[in-house]
């Protein structure tokens, strides 16, 4: 799994006077099942979060508010997405090294993957994670 496996998911909308809706649930719109979501806000201006690779764990990625870049690399390439519109899901595989940037005011960033939080996930560096992204 790498970058080529990366790709936005336009999620339903239900226009409507009143506001707009919009859903996913498991393995419909997104490629697994939940198990877990979080959330990033009140990112102060110029900050990044992430910065690292799981070892298996798929995740979705949502701009519920505002926006940000979603800075995506598998060792070799580099390609960057700007969500901003909140039915947009980023897909992201397992191996992918990423993190967000350019954060907005009052942005919210969603995230839901299909594993239970495990420090022993992460690869948190960079060299390490292009290692193993060439070995595979
Ligand atoms: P982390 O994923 O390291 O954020 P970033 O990559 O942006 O630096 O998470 C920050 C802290 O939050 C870290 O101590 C682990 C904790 N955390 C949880 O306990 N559960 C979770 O689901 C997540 C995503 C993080």
């Amino acid at each position: 799994m790498g970058l080529e496996n990366v790709r936005i998911i336009e999620l339903p909308k239900f226009l409507d006077d009143r506001g707009n809706l919009s859903f996913f649930q498991n393995c419909d719109q997104i490629p697994f099942n939940i198990k877990r979501v979080y959330w990033i806000y009140d990112v102060p201006g110029g900050e990044q979060r992430g910065g690292h690779a799981y070892k298996d764990l798929q995740e979705v990625i949502i701009a519920l508010s505002g926006s940000f870049d979603v800075v995506l690399q598998d060792g070799n390439e580099k390609k960057v997405f700007s969500l901003n519109r909140s039915y947009y899901g980023l897909y992201v595989p397992q191996r992918v090294w990423r993190h967000m940037e350019n954060f907005s005011t009052n942005s919210l960033a969603f995230i839901a993957t299909d594993s239970l939080f495990d420090a022993d996930q992460y690869i948190r560096e960079f060299d390490l994670f292009k290692k193993l992204a060439n070995e595979q």
